[in-house]
Order: C-alpha cells, then structure tokens, then sequence
C-alpha cells in the first residue's frame, strides 16, 4: 500500500465512554500494521495524552496536536520516529490542548480543524490513527468525528457498556446526518475480554449484531495484564522481544488483518458481502483468547 499515489485511510478511534482500550487498542492496532510492513500516524487528540505516555513520550516535552490545529505548523515538523514502534510516528498531545478554544480564532469552523493536517497526512501514511478523548463533545473529539472516513468502536464487555454502546451508535448516527455522511463503521472491537464470561460477551454482542450488523471485529482482545504493564513503560508489546509469544499480540496482528481487508475490499464490506480473510494462508492461527499470556519478564 505503500507509494506515492496511494491516499492513507483515516480512522477515528472513538467511544464516548472513558477508559474503553480506546489508547490501548489505537497504539497496538498502528504498531501491529506497522510491522506489517504499513507506514502508520498516530494523532493523539486527547489532553490527557494517553496515546503520547502509552508510546512513551514525556508529556509537555514536545510541539504537538495543539500547534498542528492552531498554527501552520506540518505534520511533518511535528512527527515524532525516535523510539516509537516501526513504522510508526506519533503527533503528541499535552494537558494544554484543552484549551484550543480559546487558541483558534472564533471565525474558524472547529469540526474543520482536522482538515488541512488529514490532508497531508494521508500523503505520508498509509492508516492515521486519531485517538480521542472520552468526551463526544470536546472540540478535537468532534472535528475527528467529522473528518476520518472510519469509525473504530472500542469497547470492554461490561455490564455497564450497554448503555454506553448504545449511547456511541447514536454519537455515530448523529456525526453522519449532521457533519459526516461518509463516516462508516470500520468495526467494533471486544477489549479486555474475560474468557469466562460468556453470556455478558454473547448479550454484548448480539447488541452489536442487531444495531450494526456484520460489523463486530471477528478477532477480540483478551484482558491481559501485560497490556497495563507495558503501557506503564511506555511501549507496546511489539517492541519486546519475542512478541509473536504473546497472546495479545497475535490477536492485535489478526485484528491488523481484519482492518486492512475491510479498508481494501471498502465496498463489499459496506454491503455486508465480503468474507473473513485468508487468515489460513496467511499463517495465523484461530482466536487464542483463552491462552495463557506468559510473564513479560520471559520476554526481555
Ligand atoms: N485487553 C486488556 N487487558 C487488560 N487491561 C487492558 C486491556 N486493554 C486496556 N486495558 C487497560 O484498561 C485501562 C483503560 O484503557 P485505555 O487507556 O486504553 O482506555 P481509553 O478508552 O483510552 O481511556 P480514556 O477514555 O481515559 O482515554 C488501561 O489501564 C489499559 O492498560
Ligand atoms: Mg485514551
């Protein structure tokens, strides 16, 4: 996918809910496309800057989102490569970011703001990852809402999420009819996934089923504690050695190929006619949600 007339795909990460695996999945997501072989941003739109610590990145140490959307600053100026995971780069956020209302002069159309840097991102990238913050209403929230092409539902199977899902397919349908027509649900994603929670993962997603149907992710993400463990290091499970042991990890990579089949063959997928992907041919295996993650310990 990647050469110079290729447009990159734009995918906000969203859910209006907080503490989702809404950083966790956008992180693993760019870094498992990205050693795929895929040349991936990642915008963290978020003040509290979850995305920026996750990748390990000292918070109100460098130029970010907040100059890409109130100055001419580029994304390629701002673009952080050093220590992030391959073929990744990282646009920063800080705390100050939540007060770019009062930093864009009050002409500007704030659900716009996005624009001019998508734009020359998607010459430079092949995926842009836009990590949001957990309130729909927050202007960098909006203007993601109102600018990618896809929609990325991260969710944890709680009893809880219900009605938070419920509340995030209306945040979607809303975005579509008022700012975003072309807004399409790329998937919906199962996170921190208890095996032995059955029946709660069978309601959620029949909940799925009914209000989006064919596009829950087949692939889910176990819960893991290494997940919460390498976040506090500022670093992904792909930058340890010997990763591909780590069940996490396999399902992120499957989760990766999910993503780019449905980008690839867009239309068959929005008439709910494209198949899975050739998982088999590609060497990966069947959903290990039940597998034990090894202690990263061994992995270092
Ligand atoms: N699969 C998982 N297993 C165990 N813990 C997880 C998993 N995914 C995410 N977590 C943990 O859950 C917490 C919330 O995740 P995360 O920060 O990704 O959510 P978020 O939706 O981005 O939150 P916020 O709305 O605050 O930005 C974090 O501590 C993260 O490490
Ligand atoms: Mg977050």
């Amino acid at each position: 996918m990647t050469n110079s007339n290729q447009q990159g795909v734009v995918i906000a990460v969203g859910n209006q809910k907080g503490g989702v695996g809404k950083t966790t999945n956008t992180v693993h997501i760019a870094a498992a496309l990205g050693q795929r072989g895929f040349h991936c941003m990642v915008m963290d739109l978020d003040p509290a800057a979850g995305a920026t610590k996750h990748l390990g990145v000292p918070v109100n140490s460098f130029a970010g989102t907040l100059e890409l959307l109130t100055t001419d600053e580029t994304i390629d100026s701002l673009a952080i490569a050093d220590k992030m995971p391959q073929n990744v780069h990282l646009v920063p956020s800080r705390p100050q970011l939540s007060e770019i209302d009062n930093l864009v002069s009050k002409y500007v159309d704030r659900t716009r703001i996005l624009e001019r840097p998508i734009e020359e991102a998607r010459a430079k990238y092949d995926f842009i990852f836009l990590d949001t913050g957990p309130s729909a209403a927050f202007t960098t929230t909006v203007a993601a809402y109102s600018t990618a092409e896809w929609f990325l539902l991260s969710a944890f199977p709680h009893p809880l999420s219900l009605g938070g899902l419920t509340e995030a397919f209306n945040d979607i349908a809303d975005v579509r009819k008022h700012r975003n027509p072309g807004l399409e649900v790329l998937g919906v994603v199962f996170t921190n996934v208890d095996g032995r929670a059955t029946r709660l993962r069978a309601q959620l997603e029949a909940v799925v089923n009914e209000a989006l149907p064919g596009r829950r992710f087949d692939t889910s993400i176990s819960q893991a504690v290494i997940l919460p463990d390498v976040s506090g290091r500022g670093k992904t499970l792909f930058q340890f050695p010997k990763f591909e042991n780590i069940p996490a990890a396999q399902q992120y990579l499957r989760l990766s190929v999910e993503i780019e089949h449905r980008v690839r063959h867009r239309e068959a997928y929005l008439q709910g006619a494209l198949g899975p992907p050739p998982f088999a041919a590609m060497g990966m295996i069947d959903d290990e949600a039940d597998r034990v993650t090894p202690a990263l310990a061994a992995n270092e």
